[in-house]
């Protein structure tokens, strides 16, 4: 089953943007997944073809029209499509892995992409828009988020990624951060590959991958462990 994500911007032309090139690319051509874009400003009525207001309460900034999104939102995901539909917004419910690994198991997504100061909070209700963030920081715009939350999804669809253990043991999905990693040379810049690693010892290997992953966990995301 093909995984479905529309796309609704001001800016069609940043699509695919990086989603075109590499495993995203490639899942993308092969039909693993399929990318839709729409333009939001074809649903502006007026001469000008505008799509936001000033706030009401007043203040900087512009506000997305409610009317214009509904619009825009009720041609890409009429009644009775399964899709959630999201609103990238850096006032969303951080994007994790669990909610990634639950997209990428239903039939796709509706992601709209902020601009501007927001978008009119009634849309957002009647529409049932779920915000979503991928950080604490602010975007210009949704575009980014929009392909960084479709690229850590579409690498978990069924046949994207070639070597599925890499994917288990990588970080988060164990709850720890990942361990680190070395390759040849067996020495660089007078540093050796720790010696355990070359011991052909799994069991000592394992052992060690996980205290050094416990160790990164602890100094860097103390949260992830219940710790602070
Ligand atoms: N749009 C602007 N900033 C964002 C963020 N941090 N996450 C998701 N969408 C955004």
């Amino acid at each position: 089953m093909t995984f479905r994500a529309t796309v609704l911007t001001l800016y069609p032309e940043m699509f695919p943007g990086t989603l075109g090139l590499s495993l995203a690319g490639r899942a993308l051509a092969e039909g693993t997944w399929s990318l839709d874009t729409v333009q939001i400003r074809d649903f502006a009525t007026d001469r000008h073809r505008t799509v936001d207001d000033t706030p009401a309460g007043g203040g900087a900034g512009m506000v997305l029209k409610a009317d214009i999104i509904a619009k825009a939102v009720d041609h890409a995901s009429p009644e009775g499509d399964a899709r959630p539909r999201l609103l990238m917004s850096p006032r969303g419910k951080p994007l994790t892995q669990a909610r990634v690994r639950n997209l990428a198991a239903g039939p796709g997504a509706v992601i709209l992409c902020g601009r501007f100061e927001g978008v009119d909070q009634r849309v957002i209700d009647a529409r049932g828009l779920e915000e979503v963030s991928i950080g604490d920081y602010v975007l210009s715009g949704g575009e980014i988020a929009a392909q960084v939350l479709l690229d850590a999804v579409v690498r978990l669809l069924p046949g994207v990624m070639g070597n599925l253990a890499s994917g288990e043991e990588e970080s988060f999905e164990s709850g720890m951060l990942e361990h680190p990693h070395y390759t040849r040379p067996a020495e660089f810049e007078g540093m050796a590959i720790p010696e355990v690693l070359t011991s052909g010892n799994h069991k000592k290997i394992a052992e060690w991958r996980r205290a050094q992953a416990l160790e990164l966990t602890r100094a860097r995301r103390p949260d992830l462990l219940g710790e602070k």
